[in-house]
């Protein structure tokens, strides 16, 4: 052998087996991250929750079970237990669904969220036109003594009021605080707690990390406390975009929410990747955009460079989770794999998102192994 070329081939050969050997290395890894479950892995640190839907429930075999079992040790449901579905006519109700809902996640260890007494949206009906005092006032109290007290000691916890608040803070003009008046939130609670004294009520809503919002938060939790009435968590809903993670106004409502000693939770977490039309991070379902194909530029995939701009983003999270794991309780994902995932259908009817952990055939996700990588040592 010629000396020249012998040399040449000893790197060439130790580069071939460093690369068979980190190929046999990446692997195992990928093999053993792949059984990795994101439940146990935050075990100590917090819940991990999915928002499940009415086919879901209705599983009894299959992948996407699996992965409902394997990976998540807390629901929330994605809509089943709304009270347009709960009492679709005056003081009737439907409770069929929702009981289906809670004898799953109970077979499956789940902790249970009940999602939500009082939100403006999805409301049923026939209360969508009612605007007197009676009628409206016979129904808040009603729907909140008949399902919370239904529930009480099934659930674990209730979101009491779901997006009260208007961006700049203030009081959103909902139908509750136009017939019943600003005092409408406390008397939710107050109304809950004796219907359900086994079970934590939160307030929830999205955006409140942001100051003035939180401002908007941070009142309405010190006005139900000061009056005596039980409010035991609120939850950061957390829809937010790729690239606009707001990052420090998260850990800054983390260490204000948590000094009014109350259990900070991040709710309906999700990422998006796609071009926002409405601008700014919001989950107003009311506003809507047209479709055209710029804003849906990944219909056929994930492009590698988005896919780890997103992994970087939610292990980012997941780090400021950790450094706050005394007062984050539960990280709920919006969903269970990107099929499944409102954001392909809004704030744009028919566009392709991929903003949760495991991709529409429930393959876990880049994103999925980096927020593993969060836990690693060191960290
Ligand atoms: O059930 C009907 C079905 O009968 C009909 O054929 C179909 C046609 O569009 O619509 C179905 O209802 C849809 C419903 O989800 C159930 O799939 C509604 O159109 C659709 O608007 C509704 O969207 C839900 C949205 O809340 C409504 O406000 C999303 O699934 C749900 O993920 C989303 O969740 C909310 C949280 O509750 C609160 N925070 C924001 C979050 C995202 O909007």
């Amino acid at each position: 052998m010629n000396t020249k070329t012998g040399l040449l081939r000893l790197p060439l050969y130790t580069g071939l087996i460093l690369l068979c050997h980190s190929s046999v290395i990446f692997k195992l890894y990928s093999q053993q991250a792949s059984n990795a479950s994101l439940k146990e892995t935050f075990a100590a640190d917090f819940l991990i929750g999915t928002a499940l839907n009415s086919r879901q429930i209705k599983a009894t075999d299959g992948a996407e079970l699996q992965l409902i079992q394997g990976q998540f040790n807390a629901a929330t449901p994605e809509n089943l237990m709304k009270a347009q579905l709960l009492q679709p006519q005056w003081n009737r109700y439907e409770f069929e669904e929702a009981d289906r809902f809670i004898a799953f996640a109970t077979k499956h260890n789940m902790k249970i969220n009940g999602h939500a007494l009082i939100w403006h949206s999805q409301l049923p009906r026939f209360m969508q036109q009612m605007e007197d005092v009676d009628s409206v006032r016979q129904y808040f109290v009603r729907h909140i003594r008949t399902v919370a007290g239904r529930y009480d000691g099934k659930v674990d916890s209730w979101d009491v009021v779901n997006e009260a608040l208007n961006e700049d803070g203030s009081l959103r003009n909902s139908i509750f605080l136009r017939v019943l008046g600003e005092d409408y939130i406390v008397e939710a609670f107050r109304l809950a707690q004796e219907a359900a004294p086994n079970t934590k009520l939160y307030y929830n809503d999205y955006n409140i990390e942001q100051p003035r919002k939180r401002a908007g938060a941070i009142a309405l939790i010190k006005k139900i406390q000061a009056a005596g009435v039980r409010i035991d968590g609120v939850g950061i809903q957390g829809h937010w975009h790729v690239g606009r993670v707001p990052m420090e106004h998260i850990e800054q409502s983390i260490r204000a929410f948590s000094a009014l000693g109350v259990e900070v939770m991040f709710t309906e977490l999700d990422l998006s990747v796609l071009p926002n039309p409405l601008g700014g991070n919001t989950a107003e379902v009311s506003r809507t955009a047209k479709y055209n194909k710029q804003l849906n530029p990944y219909p056929d995939g994930m492009p590698d460079s988005v896919q780890r701009a997103q992994a970087q983003a939610y292990e980012e999270l997941f780090r400021l989770f950790l450094k706050y794991r005394e007062e984050v309780t539960r990280i709920t994902l919006w969903g269970v794999h990107d099929g499944q995932s409102w954001l392909n259908n809004w704030p744009v009817r028919g566009r392709t998102n991929y903003p949760l952990l495991f991709d529409r055939q429930m393959v876990p996700k880049t994103a999925f192994y980096q927020v593993l990588k969060s836990k690693s040592p060191g960290n």
